[in-house]
């Protein structure tokens, strides 16, 4: 199973140079996926707790990277309960942390996931056995709320008519599974404007994962924990492959790189903050030429990484 389970980790060497994994030292992969980015922390010494929400995805790293013993242990749970993972196993922090956000290639692979629109599978795009599916969220949202998602976290230019011609299907009570929901969608976007290199319904796909999942959410609880989740000089990265993603990132390690809070104007400063994180990338590192020929996921990688001061 764990041959089969293989996620080529993206940004590697980005990933180990900036991080710092070492003897001694505590990681926390809130994505521990298929166990590449795990495993670079472990072969450097490192201790590494690897939480994810997907129990096949746990056996088959926990398979994969036994013979590391008691330096690695698998938590299932989502990243956005990152502090209350640590509180459980005693743990006042971490000295490194990560998330490689979205869905390994066996999730998106595994047609029965739902996640693929090629291959006909179930209406479900959920990472873990939890939560809502997708077939649950297209029945209780309206067609404004869902050309709403599509618009957002798709930039689909066609939101609206996708969004009208998905919902008269599910009402209509017509069967769908993936592949005829990517049917559809491709039938409301007009041929002369389908996307040249990609399927015409990649961009609705990703919206509605997004919204299945909470990514934004759950990203969004992750960043807020960073100050009680790691030590002293702990380093943590994010690696975003989605606008809305790496902006989230972006402002929130700003906010954590800030020591003055005075509102802007103040002669002095009045408020004495100091900041509690400074930036290690100043802007978002992407993956090399070589790295995206041989993985073509990567093209869209951003990694960004802050230091904890104090
Ligand atoms: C891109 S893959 C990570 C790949 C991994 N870094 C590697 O090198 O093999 C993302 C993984 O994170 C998991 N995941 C996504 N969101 C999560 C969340 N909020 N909490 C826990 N796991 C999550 C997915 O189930 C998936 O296995």
């Amino acid at each position: 199973m764990s041959e089969d389970f293989r996620h080529e980790p993206v940004l590697a060497r980005e990933v180990v140079e900036l991080l710092r994994p070492g003897p001694g030292l505590v990681f926390l992969d809130g994505t521990l996926g298929g166990g590449g980015h795990t495993e670079l922390f472990l072969e450097a010494g490192a201790q590494v707790i690897g939480m994810d929400k997907d129990p096949r995805a746990l056996a088959a790293a926990s398979a994969r990277l036994a013979r590391y013993g008691e330096a690695f242990r698998a938590v299932r749970g989502d990243f956005r309960d990152a502090k209350g993972v640590l509180a459980a196993l005693k743990l006042d922090g971490v000295d490194g942390a990560l998330v490689d956000l979205g869905v390994s290639s066996p999730q998106l692979d595994d047609a029965s996931r739902g996640f693929s629109f090629r291959e006909g599978g179930p209406l479900d795009m959920r990472m873990g056995p939890e939560g809502q599916t997708l077939a649950d969220l297209l029945a209780r949202l309206d067609e404004r709320e869902l050309g709403r998602i599509l618009d957002e976290y798709g930039e689909e230019r066609f939101a609206r008519p996708i969004a009208r011609a998905i919902k008269r299907a599910v009402e209509a009570g017509e069967p769908l599974d993936t592949a005829r929901l990517a049917e559809l969608v491709a039938g409301a976007i007009p041929r002369k404007a389908w996307p040249p290199r990609i399927h015409p319904a990649t961009r609705t796909f990703q919206a509605l994962r997004i919204a299945v999942n909470d990514e934004l959410g759950a990203l969004a609880a992750w960043l807020d924990a960073l100050p009680a989740i790691t030590r002293p000089g702990a380093r943590a990265g994010a690696i975003s492959f989605h606008s809305l993603e790496d902006r989230a990132v972006k402002e929130r390690f700003r906010a954590l790189c800030q020591a003055c809070i005075c509102p802007p104007g103040m002669p002095v400063c009045g408020c004495g903050a100091a900041a509690t994180f400074k930036a290690v990338t100043r802007k978002a590192v992407t993956a090399s030429e070589q790295e995206v020929a041989r993985n073509p996921r990567a093209r869209s990688a951003r990694l960004r990484v802050v230091e904890r001061l104090r």
